[in-house]
C-alpha cells in the first residue's frame, strides 16, 4: 500500500495562482533555496537554529493555505526540480489494532526511500487537523498516541541534507499539541487581505468577456472576507448570467 501519492505537474501548475502572501510565500522561498539548493555555507547555523524547511500554515478558511502551498511546490518543481507528494492520513488511520503505527511507520520509510536519490521532495499534509487529538485528552497508551510521538520523531529526524520541504495546512491550529507544533520550523498565520480582494477582483474582471455585460459590484471587496468568498459571489452571479 502506498501512503503518497505524486501530486501532477499540471496540478501544481494549475493550481498555484497566488494573489498575496508575498511575505510568507518569500520567507519560504528563501528556506527552500537553503534546503533544496547546492549551498552549503549555512549547515551548521540552520542546524543549530533549527532552521528546516517544515511549514505549518493557518488560518479561517478560503484564505489561500492551499493555494500557497501548490505555488511554493511549483517554485521548488521549476528551481530545482524537486517532485510533490501528498501524505494520506485517511489511509494511514485505519481501525484495525496495531496497522495504524505500523502504517506510519510505512508512510516514513516510503519519505525515505524517495528521498534516497538526494533530490528531496515536498511534502503536502493537507487539511492536517484531520489526525488531531490533543495528546493531553487521549489515552496513554493508545495508538494514536504512539503514532503522534512517532510523527513527531519523524519531523525531528529530518536533517536539512535530506532536502524535504513539508508543506502543513490547517483551520485549528489552536488545538494542535504544542509539543507537535514545535516540530514544525515555522509557523505562518494565512490571512486575506484588502489589497488581494482588490488584485483577485481585477484578475477576474479581466476575463469576463464584454458579451456578458457584468462587472463585479464594488461592495463585493467590503463583503467579502476572503479570496474564496469574493469567487463564490461571481460565481453566483455568472451562472445567472450564462
Ligand atoms: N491568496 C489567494 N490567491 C489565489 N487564490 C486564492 C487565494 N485565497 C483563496 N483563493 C481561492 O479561493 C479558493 C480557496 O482557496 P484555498 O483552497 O487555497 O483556501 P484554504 O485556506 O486552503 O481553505 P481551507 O482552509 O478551507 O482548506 C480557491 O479557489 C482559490 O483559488
Ligand atoms: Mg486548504
Amino acid at each position: 500500500m502506498c501512503f503518497l501519492t505524486r501530486v501532477d505537474e499540471n496540478l501544481i501548475k494549475k493550481k498555484s495562482k497566488l494573489i498575496g502572501h508575498d511575505e510568507i510565500f518569500n520567507s519560504c522561498k528563501k528556506v527552500i533555496d537553503l534546503v533544496h539548493g547546492s549551498d552549503r555555507e549555512l549547515v551548521d547555523l540552520c542546524d543549530e537554529l533549527d532552521i528546516r524547511s517544515i511549514n505549518i500554515f493557518y488560518g479561517e478558511t478560503g484564505t489561500g493555505k492551499t493555494t500557497l502551498s501548490y505555488s511554493l511546490a511549483e517554485y521548488a518543481l521549476n528551481k530545482f526540480e524537486v517532485e510533490t507528494y501528498e501524505l494520506k492520513f485517511q489511509d494511514i488511520i485505519t481501525t484495525e489494532l496495531g496497522k495504524t503505527l505500523a502504517n506510519f511507520h510505512l508512510a516514513y520509510e516510503e519519505v525515505n526511500r524517495l528521498c534516497s536519490d538526494g533530490e528531496g521532495i515536498v511534502l503536502f499534509l493537507d487539511e492536517f487537523d484531520r489526525l488531531l487529538v490533543d495528546r493531553q485528552q487521549s489515552n496513554e497508551v493508545s495508538e494514536m498516541k504512539r503514532a503522534f510521538i512517532s510523527l513527531m520523531d519523524f519531523f525531528q529526524s529530518i536533517s536539512i541534507e535530506r532536502k524535504i520541504t513539508i508543506l502543513a495546512t490547517t483551520n485549528c491550529f489552536d488545538q494542535i499539541d504544542s509539543a507537535l507544533k514545535r516540530r514544525f520550523s515555522f509557523h505562518y498565520k494565512v490571512q486575506c487581505d484588502d489589497l488581494a480582494l482588490k488584485e483577485c477582483k481585477d484578475r477576474i474582471s479581466k476575463k469576463i468577456p464584454d458579451s456578458l455585460d457584468y462587472t463585479i459590484p464594488e461592495g463585493y471587496l467590503e463583503s467579502s472576507k476572503t479570496i474564496a468568498e469574493l469567487k463564490q459571489k461571481v460565481r453566483s452571479d455568472i451562472v445567472k448570467l450564462i
